[in-house]
């Protein structure tokens, strides 16, 4: 049974499913994973026991693997496939949209100007930030290289906050991916995009932040 004063990390270590639930509350399980349940429930004016129900119920379905007990190899593989490599093909796709509704919008109030500016810089940053984790980081993890990871894992940790905040200035610029009444389909895909983005995003650095670095770490 999960108890309140387990950390959002944890929790959707042990509980994958338990991550869609915290999506839609918007619980920060990623970055913010070292939060108990319970404290980060009562912050966003919710029942801590109410979420528990709700991640019990999305567990019925049996989906979702426990990455926390899979050799590190197999956790590495899975992020570079299903996260690395898909990121940097569809935020390309989605700097294309932005452009485009810009500049074929540009003077409509609800338009969102300046989002392609931000999602070039968040593609840069994790450009860079991924190429470290693939050059070196993964490597040395596989090596088993253990405790001496501890300032490089750190130093991706806090790329992952910085990536974050990008994302927050992205939902803020897009008022929470809600298309307005005028959208025509690019801005529609455009913003259901950005959303599978952030949870996908989130997704990848809570699998980095609270499986495999602290395992890699022998934490
Ligand atoms: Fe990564
Ligand atoms: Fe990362």
């Amino acid at each position: 049974m999960i108890q309140p004063n387990e950390t959002l990390g944890d929790v959707a270590a042990t509980h994958p499913e338990a991550t869609h639930v915290f999506l839609r509350h918007r619980l920060d399980f990623c970055c913010g994973g070292a939060q108990q349940l319970g404290e980060a429930c009562r912050e966003a004016g919710l029942d801590p026991y109410a979420v528990i129900g709700e991640i019990i119920a999305e567990g019925v379905s049996g989906e979702g693997v426990r990455w926390d007990t899979r050799p590190l190899r197999d956790v590495i593989e899975f992020i570079l496939l299903h996260y690395h490599e898909p990121l940097r093909r569809d935020l390309r796709v989605l700097i294309e949209a932005a452009r485009k509704v810009e500049r074929v919008h540009g003077k409509k109030p609800s338009c969102p100007q300046g989002l392609a500016a931000l999602l070039e810089q968040l593609e840069s940053e994790l450009h860079e930030h991924m190429d470290k984790e693939e050059q070196v980081l993964f490597p040395a993890i596989q090596s088993g290289a253990g405790p001496r990871l501890q300032m490089p894992v750190r130093m991706m940790m806090q790329e992952h906050d910085d990536h974050g905040v990008s994302l927050e200035r992205i939902r803020v610029r897009t008022g929470d991916f809600q298309p307005p009444a005028e959208a025509c389909a690019t801005w529609r895909a455009l913003y259901s995009g950005l959303a599978k983005l952030e949870a996908e995003l989130m997704q990848h650095i809570h699998l980095e932040n609270n499986v495999l670095f602290p395992r890699a770490l022998g934490a």
